[in-house]
């Protein structure tokens, strides 16, 4: 299954796809991990990226889909995908659909996981995320056992652009720049909506049935 999870920052897109991808066995691609994981390794692509990340402003589409379209070219992605943050303007969008054209293929699903704008803040500022292998964490809603990681044992750390500042820049950039793909995807009628104020295993399950899947 080739499939898109939509969603303001902090509405659960990475908390949902770790699981989903497990179930579906397809390979989970964030973009803002691929960035993450540049910068910690000093490349030149997290040299280009550093910035943007930091002030909470999108890598230039460029940049992005060049990234996206060689990962998805791999061989673990033959048999589907699931993108997390990936596309988040609609030239992103629009370069997707063209280079699934070029190939016959297509989408299944775009998923949109809608959060209210102020619970977004509570739940971003109380992010805690693995620092060796990503789980993401919360110090209030999915809190680890002890002050490591329950999977892990790795440090847990606050995000940088996790603050209330850059939080703030982040939410405006979504309004202006991701916000109008809900209708790119509502009009060629990919898109599926699920509320994700839920508990997190709720919200999983309503995107199981989204697809067909009965997860319990
Ligand atoms: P990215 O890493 O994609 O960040 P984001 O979109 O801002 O989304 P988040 O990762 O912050 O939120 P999430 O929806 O994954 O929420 P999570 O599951 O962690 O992008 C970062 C940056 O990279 C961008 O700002 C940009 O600079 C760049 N970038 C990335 N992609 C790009 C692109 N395509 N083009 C250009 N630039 C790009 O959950 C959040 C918290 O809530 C966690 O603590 C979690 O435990 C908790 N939680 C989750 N679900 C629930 C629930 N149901 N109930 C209670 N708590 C919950
Ligand atoms: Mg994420
Ligand atoms: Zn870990």
């Amino acid at each position: 299954m080739r499939l898109v999870l939509l969603g303001p920052p902090g509405a659960g897109k990475g908390t949902q796809a770790q699981e989903i991808s497990k179930r579906l066995g397809v390979p989970h691609i964030s973009t803002g991990d691929m960035f993450r994981e540049a910068i910690k390794a000093g490349t030149e692509l997290g040299r280009q990226a550093e910035q943007y990340l930091r002030g909470g402003l999108l890598v230039p589409d460029a940049v992005t889909v060049g990234l996206v379209q060689e990962r998805l070219g791999k061989a673990d992605c033959s048999n589907g995908y699931l993108l997390d943050g990936f596309p988040r303007t609609v030239a992103q969008a629009e370069e997707l659909t063209s280079w699934l054209e070029s190939r016959q293929e297509g989408l299944d699903a775009v998923i949109n996981i809608e959060v209210p704008a102020e619970e977004l803040l509570v739940r971003l500022t109380g992010r805690r995320v693995c620092s060796q292998c990503g789980a993401t964490y919360h110090i209030r809603y999915n809190r680890p056992s002890g002050d490591k990681c329950d999977q892990c044992n790795g440090e847990l750390k606050q995000r940088s652009d996790d603050t209330e500042a850059v939080v703030s820049k982040r939410l405006e950039v979504y309004r202006k720049q991701t916000a109008p793909l809900l209708a790119y995807y509502r009009k060629n009628g990919l898109l599926k909506e699920v509320d994700g104020t839920r508990d997190i295993t709720e919200v999983t399950r309503a995107i199981g049935q989204l697809l067909g899947q009965d997860w319990q």
